[in-house]
């Protein structure tokens, strides 16, 4: 029996990887958030349920080797951005388990839009990016552009530059890049790769709308150009397991790249229903057994309801944590 923790229980990403792992007869499924209030706690059964710190609190990472020493854990899923990077960095001190997540160097370049830019130029059809300042300054642009933070999420700080005046006027500021305007329609394409790289799958799928940053309604849709770019993308970056790319055309009508988040999407059931169980295979990649070499699926669209869990108030977890992070997917 695999023992698998799945943290960020209370994220639409997060029960999407739980009720994956539950349909699987070869798994018991633990379930960690910082909130004793998220309900993918209360998918599992309670003497599975697990409080973690905050992910940017320095204890997060110690909390989480105790758990996989304690529960003898043998996988650890982490569906929540902040912590991905510190789990990575320590992936060799979790035990016997293994972080089923891209490596410390992929997570790194996609949580910087600007040096995803110069990773996957080559690679794919990348949109012109320069960090705001002398290299924004000297580049001759197409008015409007688009001015956001190189670590961003959320949509958080996007906004639309109108001429020069406005772009000069934001001086020198390396934590902002300055972008060429993709004017195009856009999709999210979730992109599995196994660990030699190689890509299983590339989903693509709209985000027709849109609830606090994740997707509550949309569909999957072939389609080769935009299958084969997040397969570029994800060749770039040197993908392992599963990554969200964000794709959006541009003027010409080429496919081009807005950003990757190295993660489990809030959208993943529909993925799932569609024909690709990201989150199993992902168990599997971890496990280091052997996965298909491509897993085809079909268009499907999705929308999604609220649904309630039912517990006695004495189940309900302590924890003094404030409120999550918000993600998008
Ligand atoms: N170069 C661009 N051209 C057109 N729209 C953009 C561009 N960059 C960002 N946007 C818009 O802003 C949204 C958020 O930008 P994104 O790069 O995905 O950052 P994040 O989601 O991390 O905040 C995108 O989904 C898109 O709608
Ligand atoms: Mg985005």
């Amino acid at each position: 029996m695999e023992r698998v923790l799945v943290t960020g229980a209370g994220g639409p990403a997060g029960v999407a990887v739980i009720r994956s792992l539950l349909k699987r007869a070869d798994v018991e499924v633990y379930a960690a958030d910082m909130d004793g209030w998220a309900s993918g706690l209360y998918l599992v059964p309670p003497e599975r349920r697990r409080i973690v710190p905050r992910g940017a609190d320095p204890e997060f990472v110690p909390a989480v080797i105790s758990l996989c020493a304690a529960d003898s854990l043998t996988v650890l899923f982490s569906t929540v951005d902040v912590e991905l990077p510190p789990l990575a960095a320590r992936r060799s001190e979790l035990g016997g388990a293994v972080l089923a997540a891209a490596s410390l160097a992929t997570l790194d370049v996609t949580l910087d839009k600007f040096a995803l830019s110069e990773r996957v130029t080559g690679f794919a059809r990348v949109p012109t990016t320069r960090l705001v300042g002398p290299a924004s300054t000297a580049e001759e642009w197409t008015f409007p552009i688009i001015v956001k933070p190189r670590r961003g999420a959320g949509s958080r700080g996007v906004r639309l530059v109108h001429d020069r005046a406005a772009l000069d006027a934001l001086g020198v500021d390396e934590t902002l890049i300055a972008q060429e305007l993709l004017p195009g329609a856009e999709f999210s394409v979730d992109v599995f790769a196994d660990a030699d790289g190689h890509v299983i799958a590339a989903v693509p799928r709209t985000r027709t709308r849109v609830d606090s940053g994740v997707s509550i309604a949309g569909r999957t849709l072939r389609d080769a150009e935009l299958e084969s770019t997040a397969a570029d993308v994800a060749r770039a970056i040197g993908l392992t397991g599963v990554a969200n790319v964000q794709l959006r055309y541009d003027a010409a009508g080429v496919a081009a790249l807005l950003e990757v988040n190295p993660r489990f999407p809030g959208a993943m059931p529909l993925t799932i229903a569609a024909g690709v169980d990201m989150p199993s295979l992902a168990l599997d990649l971890a496990l280091g057994r052997e996965l298909p070499s491509r897993v085809e699926f079909r268009e499907l669209a999705n929308v999604r309801y609220l649904e309630d869990i039912f517990v006695d108030p004495s189940e309900i977890l302590h924890s003094d944590n404030a409120a999550h992070d918000e993600t998008d997917g």
